[in-house]
């Protein structure tokens, strides 16, 4: 069998070409010699109710029911989950795709108009596969990037009706892998509103188990990141894979288990109610998925997305450089603020030492509450009390930087917006739309739409000096009907509308190419890949209790990297939950992230004050350890209902950051001891502050026992600094 191989650092890909050309996948795991042939593994039976390919003539054990598959599709034999579905303009349903060519070529693809993985040409390449079935008038183009650096392969898909009439794409999913045994597990982050990305692992079990979304957004409820890992996997022992996808729209994963206990995971955009028309000539790109394989557990793996995301997705300035420490208006005023007030949070700000003011919602339109005003982008100058630069001069004045809140793709029924443009929101005739928090969404499919919202935007953003843009996104979509466009069809409008929603930012980074742009759709609704390469931070949760957040962080940290998590000290009592934790433990939260401050800091005791300018100063020295090194989960709070730790260490080893909170407290308790990760087995630490001398190896296999902390929920931060 004619075999492609894709190496990596520490992994292969192999994918073989039968004799009738079926493409089918070999091989991914851990790195084999590059003269593997990988086809040993595939076994033939004849099979009862396992069909034959007509051209496989007399021989009854070739069977695509069986055989593991790049592309999979209906049609051929294969009734295991599909990542094609094509139908033709009678209805019928019939791909079989064959091989036609490869090649591989120097440099990573890109996917014109959606996000996808970049990297210098020196440093990636790209296989393009080519298939098609002239049947029912279809050739797909499968694409595969490779960054063996990273040992990331993406994948994605150009689709494109070779026929003589109009096809309809009812899937089309980026990737899937196949394999041919194995017991496994899948870790999926599902979650809420205020609750997003906890992680939950269960056993793969026959059937198909699937995870997504169709709210239009990748969701609070499922992330568009998975893990498919052997039984015995643990953070740092086992075979484990990873599946990324860069896309902030509708989406599925499918976990299959067949009949011969082999497993298939696909992924891509939502098949359900998704249906794109083809016409003759016409194509279409799936969105990419980031594939990463490790042999050496979860912590490997989420090392190498941290890194593919940190520096192969998320893009502009603030990609490297050290995000200001900002503090947000919201929690502390709500919609009660005016100008005087927000200059008044900047002072108190500026004097312990925060660089950026945050103006969140309420500063345009007559939006005094999220009832109204969404759409009316220009300044309340009433309520500011003036043009908007007056505010920004007064800021900047004090040195800090100034940022505002946005919500582009929404519009209240009580705007100026909608009454002059009712059709431009999603809206299906002869019924009465969804309502959520009040707003309509705008139909950003319709490029008129969105070039009007970026004029009205630009607008503010050219009148001051904004340095900081946090772009919101508060409902799910519901009655999705393009009114012009003559667009009834679902699938084809929501796609369009993640495409207008990327035109978006990207017409914004263009023109301000400096801008700190923050993702937000109440809080991490919107938290994805995709969304990265647009915005390098995303608020990772609405929750911004100190306890839950190490949840929520916790999750979020398996498929993304710490620069990418926007997390605040609030206030207490916290207002999400009620509970009260201590600004320590508060802050030692919020560092494993890109850091900010959300209160109204004049309600603060001066105790408090002096530790909030000792916190600042401490990011700032611990920042590069924080967002440049290597993040270790140490004690997971799926398991550990004492003590949550987690820790930095910087590639070098030669320091360390050990964060510990306590969950519970004792009366004359047992004491936690934790094992650090990171270090050097050879060399030895001191705590940065105190005498004694540690040996690495000491603090990595045996642990550091935790002092006694009395009082709920204590927050330990420990510095660790090799001796030379
Ligand atoms: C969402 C965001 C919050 C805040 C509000 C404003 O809920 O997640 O941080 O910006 O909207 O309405």
């Amino acid at each position: 069998m004619k075999t492609i191989t894709i190496q990596t650092k520490n992994t292969t890909y192999q994918m073989g070409i039968t004799d009738t050309g079926f493409l089918l996948h070999l091989y991914y795991g851990k790195k084999l010699n590059s003269e593997c042939d990988m086809s040993y593994l595939l076994t033939y039976y004849d099979r009862g109710f396992s069909g034959n390919p007509y051209d496989a003539k007399d021989d009854r054990t070739f069977s695509m029911d069986v055989l593991p598959q790049e592309y999979p599709g209906y049609g051929n034999g294969d009734y295991r989950t599909t990542s094609i579905n094509v139908q033709d303009i009678n209805g019928v349903y019939g791909c079989d795709l064959r091989y036609c060519s490869h090649h591989f070529s120097d440099g990573k693809y890109s996917l014109p108009g959606m996000p996808a993985v970049y990297a210098d040409i020196s440093e990636s390449q790209t296989l393009s596969v080519v298939l098609r079935d002239k049947a029912s008038g279809i050739e797909v183009t499968l694409l595969y990037g490779i960054l063996p650096a990273v040992d990331v392969i993406t994948r994605a898909a150009i689709i494109k009706n070779i026929g003589t009439n109009e096809v309809i794409l009812d899937k089309a999913y980026s990737g899937s892998l196949d394999f041919l045994n194995g017991n496994h597990d899948i870790l999926h982050f599902h979650g809420r509103h205020g609750m997003e990305r906890i992680m939950e692992r269960n056993p793969v079990i026959h059937g198909v188990q699937s995870f997504g979304s169709k709210r239009g957004t990748s969701s609070h409820q499922h992330n568009p990141f998975v893990i498919l890992a052997e039984k015995d996997t643990t953070e740092d022992y086992g075979n484990c894979y990873g599946m990324s996808l860069l896309y902030s729209g509708n989406f599925k994963c499918e976990i299959e288990k067949d009949q011969f206990n082999q497993t298939r995971i696909a992924m891509g955009i939502l098949d359900e109610m998704f249906a794109y028309p083809l016409q003759p000539g016409e194509t279409f790109e799936t969105p990419e998925v980031a594939f990463i394989m490790s042999a050496n557990g979860f912590t490997h793996l989420s090392h190498q997305y941290h890194e593919l995301i940190r520096y192969h997705v998320c893009r502009g300035k603030y990609k490297i450089e050290r995000r200001p420490v900002l503090i947000n208006n919201w929690e502390a005023t709500y919609f009660d603020f005016d100008g005087a007030k927000i200059v008044d949070i900047a002072k108190q700000a500026s004097a312990l030492g925060v660089e950026m003011l945050v103006l969140d919602d309420g500063w345009f339109g007559k939006r005094d509450s999220d009832n109204r005003g969404l759409g009316d982008w220009f300044v309340n100058e009433e309520k500011m009390g003036g043009p908007l630069a007056e505010t920004v001069e007064k800021v900047n004045k004090l040195g800090m930087k100034f940022g505002l809140w946005i919500e582009p793709e929404m519009v209240s029924e009580d705007s100026d917006l909608y009454r002059a443009h009712s059709d431009w929101a999603f809206s299906i005739p002869g019924k009465k739309p969804v309502t959520s928090r009040n707003q309509f969404v705008l139909d950003f499919s319709r490029k008129e739409v969105v070039d009007h919202i970026v004029d009205q935007i630009t607008k503010v953003i050219d009148s001051a000096h904004i340095e900081y843009i946090k772009m919101d996104m508060n409902r799910s979509i519901c009655d999705v009907y393009s009114a012009v466009n003559g667009m009834q069809n679902y699938g084809k409008i929501m796609h369009q509308y993640v495409l207008g929603v990327y035109d978006f930012m990207e017409r914004l980074l263009v023109r301000y190419p400096n801008i700190l742009l923050e993702g937000c759709s109440g809080g991490g609704g919107r938290f994805d890949a995709g969304m990265l390469y647009y915005c390098p931070q995303i608020w990772c949760s609405d929750n911004t209790d100190a306890i839950e957040r190490i949840k929520i962080q916790h999750g979020t940290s398996f498929g993304y990297p710490i620069s990418t998590v926007g997390s605040h000290v609030s206030a207490v009592p916290n207002h999400q939950t009620g509970r009260t934790t201590k600004i320590k433990t508060r802050s030692t939260v919020a560092m494993a992230g890109s850091f900010g401050y959300e209160l109204d800091l004049s309600l603060i005791s001066e105790e408090e004050k002096q530790e909030v300018k000792h916190q600042i100063l401490d990011y700032k020295k611990y920042w590069d350890l924080i967002h440049n090194g290597l993040y270790y989960r140490l004690h997971l709070p799926e398991e550990d209902r004492e003590t949550a730790a987690w820790m930095f260490s910087s590639k070098d080893q030669t320091e360390g950051l050990l964060n510990v909170v306590t969950l519970d407290t004792h009366c004359n308790g047992p004491i936690s001891y934790i094992k650090c990760k990171g270090l050097n087995e050879n060399s030895q630490y001191i705590i940065e502050g105190k005498s004694q001398i540690y040996c690495g190896s000491a603090l990595m296999s045996v642990g550091l026992p935790i002092p006694v902390m009395q009082g709920e929920y204590q927050a330990l931060q420990l510095h660790f600094i090799e001796v030379k």
